[in-house]
């Protein structure tokens, strides 16, 4: 059985006639760039976060991008984060000119290991990019502590997405010169860890298979 790990056909057939709506009051207002919608949907997602702003990006690469470029993050600073994230993570703090610095993550969390981020900090140390794995925050405290105490930028996003290769032995950073066993705890989760297809469109049989599959893997 083949399953998708996330069904957006379904999502959108579920959600149709309220999503189709949407979009057809964008089109009859053709007001595409600060339009109404866009106004509104920043609005509810700065009283929902209590923040001060909220700005809509085209996408999170783009969220980050902006958010290292208000920073004023330049060639050769370097930025700080874990291998073990999507890789939209370091090719951002990549296409800004500055430097990733990897520092491994906790084995118990998969997040960065904030006990190992000090020792990775230079004059060029301009921020710190944790990632908050399935739904769990990154020691953040910790985190934040460590930028008070270095005078460093945080910016955070959430991930579900790891690869069987983590990003510092990654064809796209081999410039970096990292070698297999500068990150174990990172090198061996990759080689464990599997991601699960859990959405709530799958059916029951579904469900059963994929149960019935981890059962005859452990
Ligand atoms: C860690 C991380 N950074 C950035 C992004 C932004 O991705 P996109 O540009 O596809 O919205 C994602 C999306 O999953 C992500 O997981």
């Amino acid at each position: 059985m083949k399953i998708d790990f996330a069904n957006l056909q379904k999502q959108y057939q579920s959600h149709k006639s309220e999503i189709d709506c949407a979009i057809q009051q964008v089109l009859d207002a053709s007001n595409y760039i600060m339009g109404e919608q866009i106004v509104s949907l920043e609005k509810s997602l700065q009283n929902f976060c209590g923040a001060k702003y909220a700005v809509a990006c085209s996408s999170g690469t783009d969220a980050l991008i902006l958010s290292l470029m208000a920073i004023e993050i330049k060639p050769d600073d370097e930025v700080i984060t874990t291998p073990f994230t999507f890789v939209s993570t370091a090719e951002v703090i990549s296409f800004v000119g500055a430097i990733p610095v990897f520092v491994d993550i906790d084995k118990d969390t998969y997040n960065i290991d904030v006990n190992k981020i000090e020792e990775q900090i230079t004059n060029k140390t301009k921020a710190i990019m944790p990632v908050s794995l399935f739904g769990q925050p990154s020691d953040m405290d910790m985190i934040q502590q460590i930028a008070r105490k270095y005078n460093l930028v945080v910016l955070t996003i959430p991930t579900a997405i790891h690869y069987p290769i983590p990003l510092h032995l990654q064809e796209a950073y081999k410039y970096l010169n990292y070698q297999r066993g500068d990150f174990k705890e990172a090198e061996n989760l990759s080689k464990k860890i599997i991601s699960l297809p859990m959405n709530p469109y799958l059916e029951d049989d579904e469900i059963k298979y994929i149960a019935e599959s981890v059962c005859n893997a452990i």
